[in-house]
């Protein structure tokens, strides 16, 4: 049986792009697979959020979750940090990883770009907990947006490398997964790149009806197509992607027919397109509250999560100690 495994930082409430990117093609799996779903609460310390905002993050997450549809009696779910030996995995890990090939991550290049004042060590050696994260429950799939895909590879060849240094097979090559086949990428609704959690950009599943329209609604679009078939800009393109993302296939035919004849009005493009994320998020958001506010429940499956994920661990981590002569007796 396949192994899956996936995992979203605590720094905010879920957008689209974690549900559709991540999320949703996890819990497709979670009843044909042996599935692992975690808070990244540790890689969320990179960026230095407030103690108390840390904490919020993750009561938040924990119920966006669960209102989503990961059932914690299949799924193993739980905090990265509740399970201690992810971290000595990473100690252990970070012996063969080299300086030079963390430096060349493209997110450790943004992110240094992006926060010149806040360059730890922790942003270097991120992949490498993440590695950590899927390697210690030995996983076979990884499901993941496009922008975590050179992260897999740097998993791939940390596993491969661990095998081969030490004459073992201990660990799979951990594969990115998406549902359909392509990893994608959720674009946000400014016009430019992906959705995400610091963009001001994204949509998220805690919206209601009026917000999410009024986010659609003020998405970036051009004048509109001048002849027929002319090639699409980059921001109408973007609510294609989102639209072939949320609505039926014939809905995204007809507003492609309408754009490639000139008679597409921007202003029903995004009615329809508002209506559809509705129809995905709305169930969802109806049942965060209720789940956020039931304390006792959220502690039990947080403690089931963190014994189970701590049982399949501890099995990897002998194997790793044992291969590396970490093991005296
Ligand atoms: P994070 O928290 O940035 O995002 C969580 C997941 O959501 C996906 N995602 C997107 N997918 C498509 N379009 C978007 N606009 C978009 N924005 C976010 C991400 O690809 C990711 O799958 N490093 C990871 C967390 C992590 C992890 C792991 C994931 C830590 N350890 C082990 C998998 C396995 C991260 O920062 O994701």
């Amino acid at each position: 049986m396949k192994t899956v495994l996936s995992g979203i930082r605590s720094t905010g409430h879920l957008h689209l792009g974690n549900y559709f990117g991540a999320l949703r093609n996890f819990i497709e799996l979670q009843h044909k697979a042996r599935c692992f779903f975690f808070i990244a609460d540790l890689h969320s310390l990179t960026t230095h959020p407030k103690p108390e905002d840390n904490r919020s993050n993750i009561k938040i997450i924990l119920s966006e979750y669960l209102a989503s549809g990961l059932d914690p009696d299949i799924s193993v779910l739980f905090i990265q940090s509740s399970v201690p030996e992810v971290s000595e995995l990473f100690v252990l890990l970070n012996m063969l990883a080299y300086k030079g090939e963390l430096e060349r991550t493209a997110s450790f290049k943004d992110k240094i770009r992006k926060n010149p004042g806040n360059i730890n060590a922790g942003l270097l050696t991120y992949p490498v907990l993440m590695a950590s994260d899927i390697l210690i429950h030995r996983a076979h799939w990884v499901p993941v947006g496009k922008d975590q895909e050179q992260h897999l590879e740097i998993a791939r060849v940390l596993a491969r490398r661990f095998n081969n240094m030490y004459g073992v097979s201990v660990f799979p090559e951990p594969q990115a997964y998406n549902f359909g086949e392509d990893l994608v990428k959720i674009p946000g609704l400014d016009g430019t790149g992906k959705m995400g959690k610091s963009e001001g950009n994204g949509i998220y599943l805690i919206d209601d009806e009026k917000t999410i329209r009024k986010k659609v609604m003020r998405a970036v679009t051009d004048s509109g197509p001048v002849k027929p078939n002319s090639p699409m800009g980059p921001e109408i393109a973007n609510l294609f992607t989102l639209l072939s993302v949320v609505s039926e296939p014939d809905v995204v035919t007809h507003f492609k027919e309408q754009y490639n004849s000139c008679t597409i009005r921007y202003g029903d493009l995004k009615k329809q397109l508002a209506a559809d994320i509705c129809k995905h998020t709305l169930p969802i958001k109806a049942k965060i509250e209720e789940i956020y506010n039931n304390e006792p429940y959220l502690k039990q499956v947080m403690e089931q999560g963190a014994e189970k994920a701590r049982t399949s661990a501890r099995q990897t981590l002998e194997l790793v100690r044992e291969a590396m002569g970490v093991k005296l007796f």
